[in-house]
């Protein structure tokens, strides 16, 4: 047995249990600690039907804002624009900000830190205009280079709105709407990590298990007609703690109806989440209302057209709407065309069939929408169709200042044909403005497909942990295919079943070159055969390079990989400096489990260690090692050998261009993270580089590696016939005083299975002297 072999096995098992243990204290926070399972548990119906029928309007506002001091085109000047003209005009009994307050980039958009100023215009912007209920919860941006929630730089507790709720209830607050006609709440969830690296690396969130349980007694505190959850983080770049109940984030998400976030139905949970597009660069808001339990939403832009492209800049060229006492100065008033949602029939894209009494669609007397205007309602005039043919019937307001609500008679049962149908409502001001929007329907209570292409994919997978499984099976791939071969490389100088092992490959190989015409299937199969003979060769032929390729990926899974500068905001050392492992940061031996370290470890497993593992074992074999010797042209007795790929000078320069690009992604690394020291001394994946990068250049067969003779070596393999008669013939023609040489290189040989042969150097000679020839003719 391979003794070495063994060894490293033992190791690797060492290894993944030191794996497992960095694993489980990194995601303590997010299991439960009274021991109970972390299986899900069975779930349970929360909501029941009834069969009344009233009315309920109910209506909000949700966006996502990035205010910037850095950038004048969008942004704050979008928000100020929204709370000026938009919420007079709309009139939501609420707003709830999901998130990105601010937007906390620097002016180059490299580095990020929380900017005052910016929070300052957030705050009293809303001090002055608003007085409808505002909620808000932090976002990726309001905790980018933060060390802690009671840091002094953490401003959404001095800023924010709900900043007193949020801490009060762990990360988790809610507010209810009580109705005669049923009762809603709302619930916010602040999945912020409880230390923010500034940028690249702060994009996921999580919520630790204590998070969890406060979420859990929000949702099952008691039944209500709809539980809207907001969140920033769409639930596939979340990761989910276990509450002390045992329950996941799936057994929670079935007790409410809606989230907010891409837009996607879970068919396990049935909950449906919608993700808003945003008000920053498109100045996108999304009003929602819950008529008769059904809910409806629209999202809305602001009239680019009468907004400045950039917005006003102060002396020194940042954004900063205020006058020297502290008020905001606004802009000039914006006058939205009418905006309408359509509320009955309900568009059946977004229909929930659990918890929504959908039925009530098809026992409707009056399509129902909400048109949002600065017009009276007398001076709108309101056109209806379906599939493209005007109602008939004339709409009619049927609401109240607060309610702008129309209505228009209706048969439902017109459309009982199982399909989906299109509603239509143009609105037109007295002026001439028009508004529109439409909506698909179908009375047949079924859902419509969303239609949401890759979007709706990325919210149904969880990310994290496709990472995860990406990095581990690429991490598991690669050690296998070291790990095998080494168990067959030779112990000592003249190992016979190890050369007999290489020897039957190339005869399969050589085998298969003789026919003529390849199938496709044989075609596989050869390039299956020499690849496997490239990992066989690995362990034997670069020694060195299968060790360090071994050790470093056992180090990646063990070790950390770097440290860093990752919160320059902080106050102390402890609170700056964090430890990059791929299975979550560490600060102050404290882990906190953001899943942004798997997103940073899936590319670099994939782009720079398999990769440049895939190159080096690829060099393994050029040519000449797989040419068959009876393929060579017998008249001409010279090799022309059809070179591999990357052989060739222009795939050696697109290597090195490919590991230049690689490199400068880890010196880009330094700028976000403190400069040189310690983001590159101290980084395991630098040094990794520097090896790889010597290996493609150095290395066997590199770019400036020297080509030996060995290039003219074909081997001759035994069992192979056509070798056989190809060196019988070579036997005969060759000249007598260079046969005697030939012969005790291959009595040296002949101990092998394998047998290498040179042309002789009168082969050389023709071979060039043919090359004139072609020249000349
Ligand atoms: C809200 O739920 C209650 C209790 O289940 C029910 O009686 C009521 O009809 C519901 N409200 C609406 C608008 O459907």
């Amino acid at each position: 047995m391979n003794k070495k072999a063994i060894l490293c096995v033992i190791l690797t098992i060492v290894c993944s249990f030191r794996a497992f243990q960095l694993y489980w204290s990194s995601t303590r926070e997010l299991r439960s600690t009274d021991g109970h399972s972390w299986l899900p548990l069975k779930k349970k119906k929360v909501f029941t039907e009834t069969t009344r029928i009233d009315r309920l309007k109910n209506d909000s506002i949700i966006l996502d804002i990035h205010l910037s001091r850095y950038r004048p085109k969008g942004h704050t000047h979008h928000f100020l624009h929204f709370i000026q003209s938009i919420i007079p005009v709309v009139k939501p009994k609420f707003v709830v900000v999901t998130g990105d307050l601010t937007d906390a980039k620097d002016k180059k958009r490299v580095t990020s830190q929380q900017y005052i100023d910016e929070w300052d215009t957030y705050q009293q912007a809303i001090e002055e205009k608003v007085d409808v209920d505002w909620y808000d919860i932090r976002g990726n941006h309001d905790c980018f280079d933060l060390p802690s929630w009671q840091s002094r730089v953490n401003y959404y507790r001095t800023h924010g709105k709900s900043a007193g709720l949020v801490e009060q209830g762990k990360g988790v607050y809610s507010w209810q709407v009580n109705q005669p006609m049923g009762d809603y709440q709302f619930v916010a969830i602040d999945a912020c990590p409880k230390r923010g690296p500034s940028r690249p690396l702060n994009f996921f969130g999580y919520l630790t298990s204590k998070t969890m349980d406060q979420l859990e007694k929000a949702l099952t505190y008691k039944p209500f007609n709809h539980t809207f959850v907001f969140s920033h983080y769409p639930t596939s770049t979340m990761v989910f703690g276990v509450s002390n109940k045992g329950r996941t984030f799936r057994d929670l998400a079935s007790h409410y109806s809606l989230g907010d976030v891409l837009k996607s139905y879970d068919p396990v949970t049935k909950s449906l989440e919608l993700e808003l597009g945003d008000m920053k660069e498109h100045g996108l808001y999304r009003v929602v209302a819950v008529d008769h339990d059904l809910i409806s939403f629209v999202d809305i832009q602001l009239p680019m057209k009468q907004i400045a492209k950039k917005g006003p800049v102060n002396a020194l060229g940042l954004v900063y709407p205020m006058h020297s006492n502290k008020s905001i100065i606004w802009p000039e008033i914006i006058h939205p065309p009418p905006s309408i949602l359509i509320t009955n029939p309900k568009d059946a894209r977004f229909s929930i069939p659990t918890k929504e009494p959908l039925w009530r669609i098809r026992q409707s007397t009056h399509i129902r929408f909400l048109v949002f205007s600065e017009s009276d309602t007398q001076d709108l005039s309101v056109e209806v169709s379906i599939d493209g043919k005007v109602h008939s019937e004339q709409a009619l307001f049927v609401g109240d200042t607060k309610n702008p609500l129309w209505a228009v008679a209706w048969d439902a049962s017109l459309y009982e044909d199982r399909k989906p149908h299109k509603l239509s409502v143009k609105v037109t001001t007295i002026d001439g403005v028009v508004g529109a929007s439409s909506s698909v329907f179908r009375v047949d209570t079924n859902r419509a497909k969303i239609k949401g292409g890759s979007g709706e994919f990325i919210i149904k997978s969880k990310m994290s942990t496709v990472l995860i499984c990406i990095s581990l099976f690429t991490i598991t791939t690669m050690l296998c295919l070291l790990l095998i071969p080494k168990f067959y490389a030779p112990q000592h100088q003249d190992d016979f079943s190890s050369k007999n092992r290489m020897n039957r490959l190339l005869l399969r190989i050589h085998t298969i070159d003789q026919v003529t015409t390849k199938s496709r299937y044989q075609r596989l199969q050869k390039q299956i055969l020499i690849w496997s003979l490239r990992f066989l060769k690995l362990p034997q032929d670069q020694v060195t390079v299968w060790y360090i390729t071994f050790f470093y990926i056992l180090a990646l899974l063990t070790l950390p990989w770097f440290r860093a500068d990752f919160i320059p905001s902080g106050d102390s050392l402890a609170e700056r400096y964090g430890t990059f492992y791929m299975w979550g940061m560490v600060f102050a031996n404290e882990w906190v489990p953001i899943a942004d370290t798997w997103l940073f470890a899936t590319d670099q497993i994939v782009f720079d260690i398999f990769v440049f593992f895939f190159l080096v074992v690829w060099r393994g074999t050029d040519a000449s090692d797989l040419t068959c010797r009876g393929g060579l042209n017998d008249t001409s007795r010279h090799v022309k050998l059809r070179r591999q790929m990357n052989e060739m000078a222009w795939f050696k320069g697109l290597e090195m261009v490919y590991w230049l690009w690689r490199s400068s992604e880890l010196i880009a690394l330094s700028s976000f993270y403190g400069g040189i020291w310690p983001t590159l001394v101290q980084n395991l994946l630098v040094y990794w580089m520097l090896f790889v990068g010597a290996v493609l250049g150095w290395g066997k067969n590199g770019v400036f590696t020297k080509k030996k003779a060995k290039n003219r070596f074909l081997y001759l393999v035994e069992g192979c016939v056509s070798c056989q008669q190809q060196q019988q013939k070579q036997d005969m023609y060759t000249d007598k005083t260079t046969i005697s040489d030939e012969k005790k290189e291959r009595q040296y040989t002949s101990s092998t299975s394998i047998t290498a042969t040179t042309l002789t150097q009168e082969e050389e000679q023709q071979k060039v002297g043919r090359k004139k020839n072609t020249l000349k003719q």
